[in-house]
C-alpha cells in the first residue's frame, strides 16, 4: 500500500473517496468543513437529518457526483473533548473495511484538527489501523470474501492557521506501516490452520523475517534440544509426529551493551490437551495457541526495521500437543533444561512446560530482562475477559513500567499479583514442581510455575488467552487474531532503548518514566 500526505483542499484530491471525521458536537472544521462547503453543505445536511450523530463507530456515505472525490464517508469520532489519537486506527480501519469492499481503490483520509499536537502518533495509529482492516480470515475459501482493493491512502492534513508538522506525519506513516505490517504478519500466522502451521512452518516464517530484516536466526531441532536437556518441551512434543522447534531471532541494536531483552512467545501450534484431552467444543480455536509466538516474530520483524538502540532476542518454543501413542501421560515426570523436575498432573497444562525450557534458554543466551507472552490459561479469560492482558512479574517496578509503556499503544495490560504462596502451591510431592495446581488462581499459579525457570532475572509474564483473538468483528477489524502483543513489545523495546540513551547522556539513569 502507498501512503501520501497533502494539505491541499479536498477539491484538489485524486481519490476514490474522502473520509472525514465528525464529533458528537456536530461542528465541522478542517478538511470536513472545507469538503462540506465544496459540496454545498451536503455533510451538514446529513448531520442535521439525524442519519449520523458523530458517535464513535457511526458512519454515513455522502455521494457527490460533481465533486472530484465522488463520495465522502463521514465517520463518527465521539466526544470531541475525549478524543485520543489512538482512536484514529479504528476510524481509518472502519473506512478501509467499508469502502475497500465496494470497489474503491484509493482513499483520502482527513485528520481531525485535534490530532495536530500529536501528528506523528496520529499518523502512526491511522496507518496501523488502515492496514489492520485489510485482513480477513477467508483466504481458504475457493471464493473468498470480496478483497479489500485499497492500495493508496492520502492523509489530508488541512489545518488552517497552524499546519500539521509534515515531517512528523511522514515519520508516523513509516512507523505505522512497520507496526501495522508486523501486526498483520502475526495475525496471518495465527489465522493459518494448524495443518498448515506446524512448528516447522513457524520456523520457516522466522527464517523469512531474518532474511528480510537482517536479524540473526537459528532454531534447535529435537536432537539439539535433547543435547541441551530440554526435557520439558520434548515431553510435550512426544505425542505428535511433528517435530518441535526452539526458534530464535536476534537483533543487536547496541553492540556495546551487555543488556539483552528476551521476548519469549508460546508457539503451541495446536493444543488438543494431549492425553488429558480437551472437550470437542471450541477445540478448533486451539490453533490460536501459538499467538504468543507469532507475536514475538511480528515484534522482532518491526524491531529489525525500526532499529532501536537495544539488544533484543526473540524465542519461540514451538510444538503440538497431541495424544499420540508416545504422548506424555499424567503422572510422568519431566526434567527441564535447568535440571528441575516436573510432575505432569495434567497434559493440557503444556504451555508452561514448553515455556520452562524457553525461559532457561533465554538466560543461557544472555537475557538480562525477559517478557513472555502466552495463551496460557482459560482462567485468564474468566478473570479479565477479552478486555485486558493479565500482567504478572517477579519485579513490580519493572511490570509497572511495561504497563505504562503499553499505554502508548491500543493494547491493554493489567497487573495481577505473584504472591510467594503460589510458588508453594505448584510444588509437587514427588518432583520439584507440578504443572497443575487446581482451579484456584489458575493464571497466577501458572505464573508461579514459570517463575521457577527465570531465576533472578527481571521477568514479566503476559497471559494473552483472552486478548490474542476475538470471536466478534468490529467495524475496523475482522474477528480472529488481534496481533497482541506485537504493539506493546515494540513500544517496550523502544522505551528501553530511549532510557538507555538517557543514561549514557548523563541524565537521571534507571528512573522508569511513563510515556
Ligand atoms: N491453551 C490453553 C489455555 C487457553 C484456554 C487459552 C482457552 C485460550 C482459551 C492451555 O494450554 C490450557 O489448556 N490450560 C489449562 C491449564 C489447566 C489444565 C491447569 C486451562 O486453562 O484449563
Ligand atoms: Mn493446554
Ligand atoms: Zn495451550
Amino acid at each position: 500500500m502507498q501512503f501520501h500526505v497533502t494539505s491541499g483542499a479536498p477539491s484538489a484530491l485524486r481519490a476514490g473517496a474522502l473520509v472525514v471525521p465528525v464529533f458528537a458536537d456536530g461542528r465541522l472544521d478542517g478538511a470536513a468543513e472545507a469538503a462540506d462547503s465544496e459540496l454545498g453543505g451536503a455533510i451538514a445536511d446529513v448531520l442535521a437529518s439525524g442519519e449520523i450523530s458523530g458517535k464513535i463507530g457511526e458512519f454515513a456515505l455522502v455521494h457527490a457526483a460533481t465533486h472530484a472525490v465522488k463520495r465522502v464517508l463521514v465517520v463518527g469520532l465521539g466526544a470531541r473533548e475525549k478524543f485520543e489519537v489512538a482512536s484514529l486506527g479504528a476510524y481509518a480501519g472502519a473506512a478501509v473495511r467499508y469502502l475497500g469492499k465496494r470497489n474503491v481503490t484509493s482513499l483520502a483520509i482527513a485528520l481531525p484538527l485535534e490530532a495536530q499536537g500529536a501528528a506523528q502518533a496520529a499518523a502512526s495509529f491511522l496507518i496501523e489501523g488502515a492496514l489492520g482492516a485489510t485482513i480477513d480470515g477467508t483466504t481458504y475459501r475457493t471464493e473468498p470474501e470480496k478483497p479489500i482493493l485499497i492500495d493508496e491512502i492520502t492523509l489530508v492534513a488541512t489545518a488552517g492557521a497552524h499546519d500539521f508538522d509534515r515531517a512528523a506525519l511522514e515519520a508516523g506513516i513509516e512507523r505505522g506501516r512497520i507496526i501495522g505490517e508486523a501486526v498483520n504478519f502475526a495475525r496471518i500466522l495465527a489465522l493459518t490452520p494448524a495443518n498448515d502451521m506446524t512448528p516447522k512452518h513457524l520456523e520457516a516464517a522466522a527464517a523469512d523475517i531474518a532474511k528480510a530484516t537482517g536479524l540473526q536466526f537459528h532454531a534447535l531441532d529435537e536432537a539439539a534440544m535433547l543435547e541441551k536437556q530440554m526435557g520439558s518441551i520434548l515431553g510435550v512434543s512426544r505425542g505428535s509426529d511433528e517435530e518441535a522447534r526452539m526458534i530464535v531471532l536476534e537483533y543487536t541494536g547496541d553492540p556495546s551493551s551487555t543488556e539483552k531483552l528476551a521476548l519469549v512467545g508460546k508457539g503451541l501450534t495446536f493444543d488438543s490437551g494431549g492425553i488429558s484431552i480437551k472437550p470437542a467444543q471450541d477445540m478448533h480455536e486451539m490453533k490460536y495457541d501459538m499467538c504468543g509466538g507469532a507475536g514475538v516474530l511480528g515484534a522482532m520483524s518491526a524491531i529489525g526495521q525500526l532499529k532501536p538502540k537495544v539488544n533484543v532476542i526473540g524465542i519461540v518454543p514451538a510444538s503440538e500437543n497431541l495424544p499420540g501413542p508416545r504422548a506424555m501421560k499424567p503422572g510422568d515426570i519431566l526434567r527441564a533444561m535447568n535440571g528441575k523436575t516436573i510432575e505432569v498432573i495434567n497434559t493440557d497444562a503444556e504451555g508452561r512446560l514448553i515455556l520452562a525450557d524457553a525461559l532457561c534458554y533465554a538466560r543461557e543466551l544472555g537475557a538480562t530482562k525477559i517478557v513472555d507472552a502466552a495463551t496460557l490459561t482459560g482462567a485468564m479469560v474468566v478473570a479479565l475477559g477479552h478486555s485486558a492482558t493479565g500482567t504478572i512479574s517477579n519485579d513490580d517496578a519493572f511490570r509497572d513500567r511495561f504497563i505504562d509503556v503499553a499505554k502508548s499503544t491500543t493494547e491493554k495490560y493489567w497487573p495481577l499479583p505473584l504472591y510467594d504462596e503460589f510458588s508453594t502451591t505448584v510444588k509437587s510431592e514427588i518432583a520439584d514442581l507440578r504443572n497443575s495446581a487446581g482451579r484456584a488462581a489458575g493464571s497466577l499459579t501458572a505464573a508461579a510455575f514459570l517463575r521457577a525457570f527465570v531465576a533472578d532475572v527481571p521477568w514479566i509474564h503476559l497471559d494473552i488467552a483472552g486478548t490474542a483473538y476475538t470471536e466478534s468483528e468490529t467495524a475496523s477489524l475482522a474477528k480472529g487474531p488481534t496481533g497482541y502483543p506485537v504493539r506493546a513489545f515494540v513500544a517496550f523495546a523502544e522505551d528501553l532503548a530511549a532510557h538507555a540513551a538517557h543514561a549514557t547522556n548523563g541524565a537521571t539513569a534507571a528512573t522508569p518514566v511513563a510515556v
